[in-house]
């Protein structure tokens, strides 16, 4: 590369070349190429825009767009020669463009900044990736409702304080995870309304003198509208921090998720058993089996967050407009994304492949005296009130503990030395089946009120 190549962006004001390390360490090439679809995109939409405003000739838009599709050929062929010493994506492409259509490329820069132009390529690249992983969340919801609808009436325990607090069923428990993506899904499209305006137009900084059409623009590019103040499109990237953060709050889900999991495979619980192809072994421990996805997913949640913090230091202090500071966003914006992909897409395959121990998970919620609460609501229904029933069936779980025995194995005379209320009925409210079935509200856990949240689920998605 001769010193002309190298400064041909910019090189009428300068006198030497860059410094081969500042060239190097001022470079984003080697990650802001993957936009390289958006940028040319972006490219094909202006310079048809440019056409229909009278800047530029049919003929010179023709010969643009068609060296454009040309470059991109290149580049998916892994024929396009990437340079350092062009700096950015966009230098590159443009570079490519003037040696193979000559002085008509060196035209598609009219009315457009390299500011406007990045701003608008991650929009665009951000849209296409909300798109995928809408997908995902979807599919992994979809997931959550088929197993919930399988395991309805399931019975485990209910954890407060991770200790046995009252009996659920498995299928309510994966509804709460649905609820949590569901929101997550919501706050993806909320983030897309925001991410889907268009910057360009803005130039540099203050807008562009030429008559450009940024409707034109918006237009073919899709987007919902135009960026209504310069400075702001060009400098801003809250967009990227909102993204980062909906995805660290999305992790942050699967991770407590993944923290579940984890405690559900280990011999100590065996609530579950993860099928071998999502678990992998020890190299000198034969029996082990390890949750490697979930812990994964668990601590990949860890670098989403510090994505998110990354893009915030990143803007706090920025005057207005464009700094090269931004450059720094991608990197954490590539890799958040990339990671929310992943770890979606592990768990949207994992998901339906989960077995259940349906007899270990109810043998747990028969020990730990999960139905006390069922056993003082029963003493309120015969007039005694809560607080003293609360004392009542504490004094019966001592006696239970002491002699190792949950209340539904005493006997009726053994509970009624707690009470003289308690009758032959109580063993109803004491079983598991009962405690679940009772609580059959919107939003509760009874089988019956788990189906009904699937089928209302199934109509959201
Ligand atoms: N590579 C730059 C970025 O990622 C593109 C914009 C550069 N603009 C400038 N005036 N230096 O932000």
């Amino acid at each position: 590369m001769t010193d002309t190549q190298q400064n041909q962006l910019w090189g009428g004001r300068f006198t030497e070349s860059t410094d081969a390390f500042v060239q190097a360490f001022t470079a984003s090439v080697n990650f802001d190429k993957r936009m390289y679809a958006q940028d040319i995109r972006g490219s094909i939409a202006h310079a048809t825009m440019l056409a229909e405003a009278g800047v530029l000739t049919d003929a010179e838009r023709d010969a643009i767009i068609e060296g454009l599709n040309t470059i991109k050929g290149e580049i998916e062929r892994g024929e396009f020669q990437w340079s350092v010493a062009l700096e950015d994506v966009h230098m590159n492409i443009e570079a490519r463009l003037t040696d193979r259509i000559g002085i008509t490329g060196k035209k598609l820069h009219t009315g457009r900044s390299r500011n406007d132009q990045v701003a608008t390529d991650i929009r665009l690249w951000l849209r296409d990736e909300i798109d995928f992983i809408d997908g995902e969340m979807k599919r992994l919801m979809e997931g959550f409702l088929g197993l919930a609808e399988r395991e309805a009436a399931t019975i485990m325990p209910g954890f407060t304080h991770l200790q046995t607090a009252q009996p659920v069923t498995f299928g309510h428990h994966l509804l709460a995870w649905f609820e949590m993506i569901r929101r997550d899904r919501e706050r993806l499209a909320d983030c897309r309304k925001r991410v889907n305006r268009m910057p360009l137009g803005s130039a540099a900084l203050a807008g562009t003198t030429y008559p450009i059409i940024r409707e034109r623009t918006r237009e073919l590019l899709g987007f919902d509208e135009v960026c209504f103040n310069s400075l702001d499109a060009v400098s801003d990237r809250d967009f990227a921090i909102e993204f980062c953060a909906l995805a660290a709050l999305c992790m942050t889900h699967l991770s407590r998720m993944s923290e579940e999991l984890v405690l559900w495979t280990s011999a100590q619980f065996q609530f579950i058993n993860l099928p071998d192809r999502f678990c992998t072994g020890s190299s000198i421990m034969p029996q082990k089996k390890n949750p490697d996805v979930p812990e994964l997913v668990r601590g990949k949640t860890g670098r989403v967050n510090g994505h998110l913090i990354a893009l915030l230091t990143l803007m706090k202090s920025q005057p207005l407009a464009y700094n090269k500071d931004n450059q720094e966003d991608k990197e954490p914006l590539f890799d958040a994304a990339d990671t929310l992909k992943g770890c979606l897409r592990a768990f949207a395959d994992m998901i339906p492949a989960i077995e259940p121990n349906r007899e270990i998970m109810r043998e747990a919620a028969r020990r730990g005296f999960a139905t006390a609460t069922d056993l003082a609501d029963y003493l309120v229904r015969k007039g005694i009130a809560f607080r003293d029933a609360h004392e009542i069936v504490g004094k019966a779980v001592a006696h239970g503990v002491a002699s190792k025995k949950d209340l539904a194995d005493m006997s009726l005379s053994e509970l009624q030395q707690f009470s003289n209320e308690i009758g032959e009925d109580v063993f109803d409210v004491l079983t598991l089946e009962g405690s679940v079935s009772a609580r059959n509200h919107i939003g509760g856990t009874a089988p019956e009120q788990v189906r009904a949240a699937v089928s209302r689920s199934r109509q959201l998605l």
